[in-house]
């Protein structure tokens, strides 16, 4: 079996990194699922059910699921609410045709539809869901200004914008616990089930050089977003982000307010 190496992180170039991103993602996922419980310790599940108890439905009842990968957060938000419609895409095909497949078994074809679409450019109308999320992707997308900006433009004013994803605990025991495990644990477990053991050393670059805590939340305002927070979520492995779109400027009596 050829043998897959990529560069780090930070010798890719944007393009590079979008084909790299495809690539692993259409390698892995006959194992994805599993690979993210057994790698995670089920934590995965945890963090999504989090997610989902902070959703606030409120007038279009929607949710879209950005890089929805197998579905499994479109699947536990329409598990979870059960009178919200719920989409997801994402750009690799494999991944969304895994996700189509637990949607049937679920009987959850009226109110859940996966496709294909790039969350750089959503094809969907402005202000046309409560709720948007993205769950282990951002990571993936080298132009985060531009995917946040989408995300923004999709949802309704006050609704909110949620970004779950692997992150750094602070520096100190956890840190060093976790960055062993990323970088000498996690490639070696990989190796025994996938195909494609570098894409977790992928996996280990990518989260090693995510923003801080800090600067995740300074790039959510930079796009307009208010009210931004984050929720560390086991011992700051992974991390909880939620804005909510500024209400728009209303015209009173012909003036701006
Ligand atoms: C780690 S998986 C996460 C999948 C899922 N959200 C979950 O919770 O398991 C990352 C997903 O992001 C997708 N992705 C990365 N960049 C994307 C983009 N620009 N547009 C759409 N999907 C993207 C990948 O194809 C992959 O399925």
């Amino acid at each position: 079996m050829k043998s897959v190496e990529y560069p780090s992180v930070r010798e890719m170039n944007d393009d590079q990194r979008i084909g790299i991103v495809k690539d692993i993602f259409a390698s892995v996922t006959d194992k994805y699922d599993f690979l993210n419980r057994v790698l995670s310790g089920r934590r995965d599940v945890a963090w999504r059910k989090r997610t989902v108890f902070e959703m606030n439905f409120f007038k279009t009842n929607r949710f879209l699921d950005v890089a929805t990968g197998t579905g499994d957060l479109a699947l536990d938000c329409a598990n979870n609410y059960p009178n919200v419609n719920v989409t997801g895409v994402d750009f690799v095909q494999e991944m969304v045709n895994k996700g189509i497949e637990k949607v049937g078994f679920q009987n959850l074809n009226d109110r859940v539809e996966l496709k294909w679409g790039d969350a750089t450019q959503i094809d969907f109308d402005d202000n046309s869901f409560d709720v948007t999320a993205i769950a282990f992707g951002i990571r993936n997308i080298p132009d985060k200004v531009k995917a946040l900006t989408e995300m923004k433009r999709i949802i309704v004013d006050n609704g909110q914008l949620m970004v779950l994803e692997l992150t750094t605990p602070e520096p100190g025991f956890w840190r060093n616990t976790y960055s062993f495990y990323l970088n000498g644990v996690l490639p070696k477990l990989a190796k025994w089930f996938t195909k494609n053991p570098a894409a977790y050393e992928y996996l280990a670059d990518s989260i090693m050089n995510f923003p801080t805590r800090k600067e995740f939340l300074s790039l959510m305002e930079s796009v307009g977003l208010k009210n931004c927070k984050s929720i560390p979520l086991t011992f700051g492995i992974c991390t909880l982000y939620i804005g909510k779109k500024r209400i728009r400027d209303k015209k009173l009596n012909g003036e701006r307010k």
